[in-house]
C-alpha cells in the first residue's frame, strides 16, 4: 500500500445518557462513512466514565463497532484513571490496573504498532506512566523494541495526552501538571524517540485544536469529537470546537486536514454538568 488514509476522533466521552454526544458521534460517523478511511484512530476518553461505569465503555464500544471503518483505540484518563503527577494534586481516580484491563478486555488493545505506506505507527498507553503499575515497564519495554525496528522510516506516535506545551522541558505547574505527559516519564520518551525520524505525534485530551512544528515533529492536537470546554473551565491554548483530524501518509510524505464533520455541533460542557445533575 503507497498511501493510507487516517481520520482520527478523540474524546468522545460516550454514554447513553448524554444525547448532544451520541448526536455528535453519529455525525462523525456518517463523515466516516462517506470519506472511507483505512483506519479510525480514536485517541482516548472512548467512555463517558470507565472507572465507575463499565456500561459506558460497553455503549461506547457498540457505537464504534457500527462505523463501516477498522478502529484501533487508546485509552484515555476517562476510560481507566489518571496519571500520578509529582507536583498537582492527586488524580482521581488514579490510574488503575482493573481499570486498564476493563478497556483491554471490553475495547481493545491500549497500545499498539502496524506498519502503512512506508511509516510506522505506535500507540501509547500514556495514563500508566508515572504509575508504577507493572506495565508500565512492559510497554517501556515493548516501545524500546519497536523503536529499534524502526529502521530509519518515519514514525508516527499516538497517544491520549500531549508530551509538552510548547517545549519538551516546559517546566510543569500544578495546574496543567495533568495535561501533558509528566516528567520524568515525558523526558525517557522524547529521548526514546529521539533515535527515530519521528514526523507526527497526535494526541488529543486537551478539548482544543492544535497544530504546531517542533524541530522535524509536527504536533497535532485532535479537538473533542464531543464537546468543548469553557474559558472558565480551561484556559485557551488554542481552537476550541468539536471535530476531527484526517491524515493522508504516502512514503515519505504526510497531509494533514481539519475537518469538522456536517452537523457536528459544539456541545458546551455546562450542558453535561447539568445533565449530571439532573441524573
Ligand atoms: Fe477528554
Ligand atoms: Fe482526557
Amino acid at each position: 500500500m503507497s498511501e493510507f488514509r487516517l481520520t482520527q476522533i478523540s474524546d468522545t466521552h460516550l454514554g447513553r445518557r448524554f444525547p448532544g454526544l451520541i448526536a455528535n458521534f453519529h455525525r462523525v460517523g456518517e463523515h466516516i462513512d462517506a470519506s472511507r478511511p483505512d483506519l479510525v484512530v480514536n485517541t482516548g476518553d472512548v467512555s463517558f466514565n470507565g472507572p465507575t461505569s463499565r456500561d459506558d465503555v460497553e455503549f461506547a464500544k457498540s457505537l464504534h463497532d457500527a462505523l463501516p471503518v477498522a478502529c484501533r483505540y487508546l485509552p484515555g484518563n476517562h476510560d481507566i484513571g489518571d496519571n500520578p503527577t509529582a507536583i498537582g494534586p492527586a488524580p482521581t481516580p488514579p490510574v488503575a490496573e482493573p481499570h486498564r484491563r476493563q478497556f483491554c478486555t471490553l475495547i481493545g488493545e491500549d497500545h499498539w504498532s502496524f506498519e502503512a505506506a512506508g511509516w510506522c505507527f505506535i500507540g501509547l498507553n500514556s495514563l500508566v506512566m508515572n504509575s508504577g503499575l507493572a506495565f508500565e515497564a512492559e510497554q517501556f519495554d515493548w516501545l524500546a523494541s519497536e523503536i529499534s525496528r524502526a529502521n530509519g522510516r518515519p514514525v508516527a506516535l499516538f497517544l491520549h495526552k500531549p508530551l509538552f506545551l510548547n517545549l519538551p522541558d516546559d517546566p510543569e505547574t500544578p495546574e496543567t501538571s495533568i495535561r501533558y505527559v509528566p516528567q520524568p516519564a515525558r523526558a525517557r520518551l522524547v529521548e526514546m524517540f529521539s533515535r527515530v525520524d519521528l514526523r507526527l505525534i497526535a494526541s488529543g485530551h486537551v478539548h482544543q485544536r492544535r497544530d504546531f512544528t517542533f524541530r522535524h515533529t509536527r504536533h497535532i492536537w485532535a479537538p473533542s469529537a464531543g464537546f468543548v470546554i469553557n474559558d472558565e473551565h480551561q484556559d485557551r491554548v488554542a481552537i476550541k470546537e468539536t471535530g476531527l483530524v484526517e491524515y493522508h501518509f504516502q512514503p515519505d510524505s504526510l497531509e494533514v486536514r481539519h475537518v469538522r464533520a456536517p452537523g457536528q455541533v459544539d456541545v458546551d460542557i455546562e450542558e453535561l454538568l447539568a445533565q449530571m445533575g439532573a441524573h
